[in-house]
């Protein structure tokens, strides 16, 4: 559905909102390029050569060109962009601004010199008021949630033929039914929350919710190289849908348009969907910190959910959209405590999740590490899928084995009743 943009009526103003930043993501990416002085040294010398290095439109190659910044920002550009081609002009922002308006550089500067351009005739243009929208007559749907562990040896042990070896076969048994289940489904999008392990976050960055709002992610390379499966088609439509809807109720995502991603979301993908040529649907990647304390609370986690619930609820294409909790069950990674499994625990959760999910996100981050190791705090991703299903659901599939590498596995489906 298009986004909504209460802002479509300021006179002489665009809003730099999902849908610009993706008919300008070349054109801005271009502009960066311009923050390295050997770039900005090339791009002088050849302009029209160096444009053509980058994926632009014609329209805005010339826009470029002809430094027309108001047709450059109608083609997606941004200002604090396109402030790289301006300086690389040596162009202040004052003479760049002024050269957007119908007055010389001398009429803005007194202007400015005066007190500014007055509000008045400036705040909204009937012109361009916002129509109602006709009321939807359908949209996407939850059908289903899916939690599962990631562990990367179950990858390693798909990509290298070893399911059906002693030591993983009863592993891979329990995914028989999920296979089955889910070529039924066939979903059209799934959500995918996992959290990334050092993969496309390195210390640089570190976002609490991130929202993959890219046409395509990459398998990443964790050092063995790239597992041998396909890359990741996104739905930039409905993740920009998704971000706007839940950033406005209040859940600050991080939006991310490049990165590649790691054994917490290709690995869930292969235990469900086998090892097609393509994935069957579209992913969004859904990252969630859970490497640098602190993670977000439990608490937090399952308002997201229903917020993210809402937000699909919103948007007007028919889409069979399924949402994935990754990570956990118990395991520790390091240390002296290394390789600790709590069934007990475990079970637990799952029963809490089932009967009092409420209750069960009130539990803070140090049970988790405490009773299910310090790495079972990827666990609090799953309340963000449970928050995002109807308050009514069926348990279709419960399966639970021990081990995977370190890891206890633990696998739900569920529908939406
Ligand atoms: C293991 C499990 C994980 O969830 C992970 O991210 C990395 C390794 C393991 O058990 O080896
Ligand atoms: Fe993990």
């Amino acid at each position: 559905m298009a986004l909504d943009k209460p802002y479509i009526d300021i006179p002489g103003t665009i809003i730099f909102d999902a849908d610009m930043a993706s008919i300008g993501f070349h054109l801005n990416q271009f502009c960066m390029s311009l923050m390295k002085a050997e770039n900005r040294k090339r791009f002088r010398a050849a302009q029209r050569a160096y444009l053509d290095e980058w994926a632009l439109s014609e329209k805005q190659k010339q826009a470029v060109l002809d430094r027309d910044y108001n047709r450059m920002i109608a083609l997606g550009g941004n200002i604090y962009f396109l402030a790289k081609i301006f300086f690389t002009d040596h162009v202040s922002f004052q003479s760049a601004a002024a050269s957007m308006t119908d007055m010389t550089q001398e009429q803005y500067a007194r202007m400015m010199l005066e007190g500014g351009r007055s509000p008045e005739g400036w705040l909204f243009d009937p012109e361009k008021a916002v129509k109602p929208e006709a009321p939807k007559t359908a949209g996407a749907k939850i059908t289903a949630g899916v939690t599962t562990s990631h562990v990367p040896a179950i990858g390693a042990a798909i990509d290298l033929g070893k399911t059906e070896q002693p030591y993983w076969q009863p592993l891979f048994d329990g995914y028989a039914y999920s296979k089955k289940w889910i070529a039924e489904q066939k979903p059209d999008v799934i959500i995918l929350l996992y959290n990334d392990h050092a993969t496309a976050f390195s210390l640089d960055l570190v976002p609490t919710f991130a929202i993959g709002a890219g046409e395509v992610y990459k398998p990443a390379d964790e050092g063995w190289g790239p597992r041998p499966v396909p890359d990741v088609i996104g739905h930039p439509k409905l993740a920009a849908h998704i971000a706007q809807s839940v950033i406005i109720d209040g859940f600050d995502l991080t939006i991310v348009n490049t990165m590649n991603v790691d054994h917490g979301l290709t690995v869930p993908l292969s235990l469900m969907f086998g090892q097609p040529v393509a994935w069957p649907c579209r992913v969004i990647p859904f990252p969630v910190n859970v490497v640098l304390y602190p993670p977000p609370t439990g608490r937090r986690c399952y308002a997201l959910g229903k917020a993210l619930r809402k937000a699909v609820a919103s948007f007007d294409e028919e889409l069979n959209v399924q949402i994935w909790g990754t990570g956990g069950m118990s395991h520790q990674l390091h240390g002296p405590r290394a390789g600790l499994i709590n069934k007990a625990f475990d079970n637990d959760f799952i029963d809490q999740l089932l009967a009092d999910p409420e209750g069960l996100s009130h539990k803070p981050h140090v049970e988790y590490v405490r009773q299910s190791g310090s790495e079972g705090i990827e666990l609090v991703v799953w309340l963000i899928m449970w928050g995002a299903l109807n308050d009514k659901v069926t348990l279709k599939h419960r399966f639970y084995h021990v081990p995977a590498s370190n890891t206890a596995v633990g696998h739900l489906i569920l529908e939406n009743s």
